[in-house]
């Protein structure tokens, strides 16, 4: 078979996973949990003061369009999970329906953006740690809490925190439900005092004038992207991580309706909350400001004469965002893993420990690749190169959703997109419009150069070790 028009069976997947499936435990409200403990992050922590110095108080419509976006690719990854409830996520639904090639460039720019996003959340758990650390009056050399191009030396509570979770995941540490739980109430609470507190300071004159870089992305004079729809490439960061959610399919008691209520209810709450924290931020202090600020939050609420309860915040964050990078790192590993037992990928790279049963190897170099590029680069440059994995990921999962649906109209659906013709293409259309548009050049380019090594060991390497070029396959 030419390697262009290698699939794998959608049947084959279902069939294997079946057998081993998982017992139906979970209801519509820990879908909802596991989507908002997956999503709230550094996106809505810290990105929102970068974000605001791209669009000014038009912010706000930049989360709403991610909202939208996100909540339309998250309906399509419901759908596939539940046809192919098998691990790889948007790289095996390619698979099935793509074929191997297309499948190729999804896995290896998730492994990108894990990767990266993993890093970036790093950046930002280290910018509440050093406005914690200055606002107990303590004393840190300032050149150890920022990477070289933020303009320190390297930053090491990122190195730490790296380095600790990777050293869980070694161990075996996965995201407990209870653990969970209790780290979205912490997560969400601070939001919520946030938005109260700040909300005492409003004043609608900050929102004047509303769209001060307009709404197109454009670079200015300085050779920055701005506009709303630049400053949505960038926030996008905050939306996803709800793929967690389509993954835990096999293990919801009603999966048409319950996936339904857990995808589309964690998307709304967090898009809901988004808005307010944003709208809260910008009515009570000048976006000019606090967009300087890696913990905008904590810094608003300290300008505002709150401090113990920017303290509160920032401890929030610091107990909290940790998960989330345990979550994408631990992402990380299951994709390679996946494209490895596939042939994709040298088996070698993600043995398992015999006894601890984690891939010890690839979790440590994991770990050190984070750790080097969340010690040395800049948190939005980061978070926009994790932004364009995701972004290609989520056209593939769209476009897989909707092939199928022409290809096998009868397969038996769990759970179906509603109005996939329209669900489908505002996804394709509003993630491609993004990536192009919104996304700053040096962002594509890094991606492309990403995928074009991709191409180059796919065609050297994994082209030929694919278990589906085996004779016996
Ligand atoms: N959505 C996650 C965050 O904001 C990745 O940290």
């Amino acid at each position: 078979m030419s390697f262009w028009n290698r699939r794998k069976s959608v049947d084959a997947l279902a069939a294997v996973e079946s057998a081993h499936r998982l017992k139906p435990t979970l209801s519509w409200w820990h879908l909802i949990a596991m989507g908002v403990g997956a999503i709230v992050g550094t996106g809505i922590y810290t990105l929102t003061g970068i974000s605001a110095g791209l669009a000014g108080p038009a912010v706000i419509l930049s989360f709403l369009l991610c909202g939208i976006i996100c909540a339309c690719a998250a309906l399509c990854y419901a759908e596939m999970a539940t046809v192919i409830p098998a691990a790889g996520s948007a790289y095996t639904y390619s698979y099935a329906v793509l074929g191997e090639v297309l499948a190729w460039i999804v896995g290896w720019s998730l492994i990108l953006e894990y990767t990266v996003a993993a890093s970036a959340v790093a950046v930002g758990w280290s910018a509440h740690v050093a406005e914690f650390i200055r606002a107990a009056g303590w004393s840190f050399p300032e050149p150890l809490l920022h990477g070289v191009m933020s303009g320190g030396l390297v930053d090491l509570p990122a190195i730490v925190i790296t380095a600790a979770v990777a050293i869980m995941l070694i161990v075996g540490t996965r995201e407990s439900a209870t653990v969970n739980l209790i780290l979205v109430g912490i997560k969400i609470a601070a939001l919520i005092l946030f938005v109260i507190l700040a909300s005492q300071a409003f004043d609608p004159a900050r929102f004047h004038p509303f769209m001060p870089y307009g709404f197109m992305a454009h670079v200015d004079a300085d050779g920055v992207k701005r506009g709303v729809l630049a400053a949505a490439a960038l926030v996008f960061f905050a939306f996803y991580g709800f793929d967690a959610v389509s993954t835990a399919s096999e293990e919801t008691k009603n999966p048409g309706r319950d996936l339904k209520i857990g995808i589309i209810g964690s998307m709304a709450i967090c898009t809901l909350i988004y808005i307010a924290v944003a709208a809260s931020a910008l009515g009570a202090a000048s976006f000019l400001d606090f967009s300087k600020n890696g913990a905008p939050l904590v810094f608003i609420l300290t300008g505002i004469g709150h401090a113990d309860a920017a303290q509160l915040v920032a401890s929030a964050a610091i107990v909290a965002l940790p998960t989330v990078i345990l979550v994408l790192m631990y992402g990380q590993s299951r994709i390679f893993f996946v494209m490895a037992r596939d042939g994709l990928l040298p088996q070698s790279l993600s043995t398992v420990h015999k006894t601890r049963g984690t891939p010890v190897l690839m979790t440590a170099v994991t770990g050190v690749v984070v750790a080097v590029m969340a010690a040395t680069l800049r948190l939005d440059e980061i978070a926009l190169l994790a932004n364009a994995g995701t972004l290609c990921a989520f056209v593939a999962v769209a476009v897989s959703m909707m092939v199928l649906r022409v290809r096998d109209p009868h397969r038996p659906r769990a759970f179906k997109t509603p109005l996939p013709w329209i669900v489908g293409p505002i996804c394709v259309v509003g993630c491609v419009y993004l990536f192009f548009n919104g996304l700053p050049t040096f962002t594509q380019w890094w991606f492309l150069l990403w995928n074009g090594v991709g191409l180059l060991v796919y065609f050297a390497y994994s082209m030929r070790a694919s278990k589906l070029a085996q004779p016996q396959s």
